[in-house]
This record gives C-alpha cells, structure tokens and sequence, in this order.
C-alpha cells in the first residue's frame, strides 16, 4: 500500500519506528518505499503530497497472466480506465492499475525483487516504470479531500 503523505521523512521515521518498517528505496522527490525485512521490496510507502490520502493497494498475484485476468475482469464490470500492463524500475515488479470509484487506485502486482537482511537502500533518480504506457495525467494526484 503507498500513502499519500505531506512530510514523506515523518512518515517514514513513525512506520520505522512503531511498526519497525526499513527503508526500500526512494525516488528523488517522490515515493518512498518501506519493507518488512528479508522479502518482498516493498510492502509499503508513501507518495509526497499537500495532504493525507489513499494512493493504491497492491494485490500480489502469481504472473503476467493473473495481472491480465484481474485487469479484464475490472474490464468486464465497467472499470477500465487504469496504467499498465508495465514493470516499475524499483521492486521490478510487473503491474497494471485500475482506478476506483474514489480516485484511488488497485494494483495488480507480481514478480517483485527480494531483498535480503542485508539491503542498502539508495535514493534513484529513475522513472517508476521500466517500460509501460503513458500514465494517466492523475496518476499520482491525491483525489481525497482534504479534512480539517
Ligand atoms: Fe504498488
């Protein structure tokens, strides 16, 4: 899941220090991403904004084909606008999204890197996806009001 934060450095010194989150990787004045240890490269982070929201839950699934399944299955029931098929350059995992109702976003993921207990996270000055279409001019604009 990636968050949409106002203070990307807060949020990431809270999740490490409550919950005992480590550092991924960053992208230079964008995502932050989080793991649990030995695993999956990420399991978590934050996207920069003005105020909190929800940017995409991902749903790890086993290959290209479960990607394509879920994304034609949302197809089939109306919701069609989305990004993919891709692989992001950080976790290197194939993706597609789907926007929901709300603005945010579903992700279905697979094929993410493993870290070790070893990892050395670095800052990137990458894009987010190795190859893929263009993005949706919205993709990383938080749809949540802001509250108080
Ligand atoms: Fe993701």
């Amino acid at each position: 899941m990636l968050i949409f934060s106002s203070d990307v450095s807060a949020s990431e010194a809270f999740y490490s220090r409550t919950l005992g989150l480590r550092l991924s990787d960053r992208i230079v004045g964008g995502p932050v991403f989080m793991n649990s240890g030995p695993g999956d490269h990420h399991v978590f982070g934050f996207v920069p904004a003005e105020h909190p929201g929800l940017h995409h839950s991902s749903w790890m699934v086993s290959d290209i084909d479960q990607i394509a399944r879920g994304a034609q299955s949302m197809a089939s029931v109306g919701y069609t606008k989305g990004w993919g098929l891709g692989r992001h350059t950080l976790g290197s995992n194939l993706f597609h999204y789907i926007q929901d109702p709300w603005g945010s976003w579903i992700e279905y993921s697979s094929d993410m890197d493993c870290i070790t207990e070893n990892w050395q996270p670095n800052d990137w000055d990458c894009p987010a996806a190795v190859w893929s279409p263009e993005a949706p001019a919205d993709f990383i604009t938080n749809q949540e009001e802001r509250t108080a």
